[in-house]
């Protein structure tokens, strides 16, 4: 469904559910996979399922406007469940272009249909009537992060990169795959109307059901951002080689190792994120030892050639498909993860044999989970130095080499977008 269809307004259950969806993604750690789940939502039919996705995704692209242009119109706060009809109704009326009589009367029902809000159906219907006399923009860059990130990306990259990346929020991406056999690149990207992007994913035209797409069920390729499939083509692994996939879960790099015919070994902490791996690895027919464990305290000897580390982060920079991160995330999450990084850095180190290459990764904008981390381990672990990357490698924006080598990906950085990521290459002497 694309943003700018207007989509007829639907039943009051799709909205329902929207609301319930909506307070689930911006609740701590309920982020929109999560909420995807959501018992109201799998009681839909398809099309209000699809419809109340694209109303929670709208709200979410373009929160930080949203909130402002409604705090103009209240004096003071209502309650949560208020301010999220309110959202919804504003993101229906000026984002997806559903009727503006409609949006006003479905978020009316909404509040009635809730005896806690049902007091306040005379506000919710006085603030969205205003509003549809002087329509929002809801575009201002300035505006589209959480105050306290957009401060922390002007200080890290300064003013102008920080707006380009704020820009990127209120906008719908794309759907990017990764091949299994490059040398399928133009049949796939003929059967997915997909261009070529550098370093070999394509980006599909195509919307809607990923399962339904040409060769899926054949595990020609598999869904991953343009900027996550870097990380791992960082490594340039060969057929002989053992390499170790340390936070490997759902397994888009497992998938990019395996298929560059590597020996992997795909670690995750995560029992329950592991069987995605395993379901991956059967549909491309694909294979990797795959094993549930804490990487910090593995009760293995073995080193490998090559190791990638793809730690879990913050995930600000994969707000295009998950804008609600930028929300649910709190200042004290970034330092909590720092420390875990910082271990889980420390313990893959231990796993590189001598000569061999290590790839530390996070799909996060914040620098205390990429720079930070990797000054402080090569200062801790003098075996280790820096091994540049070169222009271009790997499909890299050139915006996005850093003087040292590293990589600093932001979500301009590629037309069209792509997510943001840290990434550097370390050697072991
Ligand atoms: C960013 S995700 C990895 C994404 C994956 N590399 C991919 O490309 O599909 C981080 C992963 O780290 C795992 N994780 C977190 N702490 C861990 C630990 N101490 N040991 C091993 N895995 C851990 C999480 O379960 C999560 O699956």
């Amino acid at each position: 469904m694309s943003q700018s269809e207007p989509i007829d307004a639907q039943g009051l259950p799709a909205r329902a559910a929207a609301l319930d969806l909506l307070t689930a993604a911006l609740a701590k750690r309920a982020g929109i996979d999560e909420g995807l789940t959501h018992p109201a939502l799998n009681a839909l039919e398809p099309r209000d399922r699809a419809f109340a996705r694209a109303l929670v995704l709208a709200t979410l692209r373009r929160l930080g406007p949203i909130d402002a242009v409604l705090q103009s119109r209240l004096a003071k706060a209502p309650s949560d469940r208020v301010v999220q009809i309110l959202r919804l109704g504003v993101a229906q009326a000026f984002v997806l272009g559903t009727p503006a009589h409609a949006a006003v009367a479905t978020a009316v029902d909404l509040a009635a249909a809730d005896p806690h809000s049902r007091p306040l159906k005379g506000l919710v219907n006085a603030v969205l009537r205003g509003l549809t006399r002087e329509p929002p923009a809801l575009d201002d860059p300035d505006l589209m992060a959480p105050p306290w990130l957009y401060a922390r990306w002007r200080a890290a990259f300064g003013e102008a990169d920080a707006r380009a990346i704020a820009a990127q929020i209120a906008e719908e991406p794309a759907t990017d795959v990764t091949l299994k056999d490059p040398a399928d690149a133009q049949a796939v990207a003929a059967s997915l109307e997909a261009e070529a992007l550098p370093g070999g994913s394509l980006r599909t035209a195509l919307r809607g059901e990923v399962s339904a797409w040409p060769g899926f069920a054949e595990g020609r390729w598999w869904v991953q951002d343009a900027a996550a499939a870097i990380p791992a083509r960082l490594l340039s692994v060969e057929s002989t080689e053992t390499v170790l996939d340390m936070c490997a879960a759902p397994g888009g790099k497992t998938l990019q190792l395996a298929a560059a015919g590597a020996r992997v070994t795909a670690l995750d902490r995560s029992a329950g994120r592991l069987k995605r791996v395993t379901e991956n690895l059967g549909r491309t027919g694909l294979s990797a030892e795959v094993i549930a464990a804490d990487a910090t305290s593995w009760n293995d000897r073995r080193r490998f050639d090559a190791v990638l580390l793809d730690a879990p982060c913050s995930a600000t920079g994969t707000f295009r498909r998950h804008p609600d991160v930028l929300w649910a995330a709190r200042p004290s999450d970034v330092a909590s993860l720092a420390a875990l990084q910082s271990r889980l850095l420390d313990a893959a180190g231990r796993r590189v044999k001598e000569g061999g290459r290590l790839v530390y990764s996070v799909c996060s904008l914040e620098p205390e989970e990429g720079e930070a981390q990797v000054a402080a381990f090569l200062s801790r672990t003098p075996e280790f130095r820096l091994e540049p990357i070169a222009p271009g490698e790997g499909g890299a924006p050139e915006a996005s080499l850093r003087p040292d080598g590293a990589l600093r990906i932001q979500p301009h950085h590629l037309p069209g977008g792509l997510d943001g990521f840290y990434a550097a290459r370390l050697r072991r002497a």
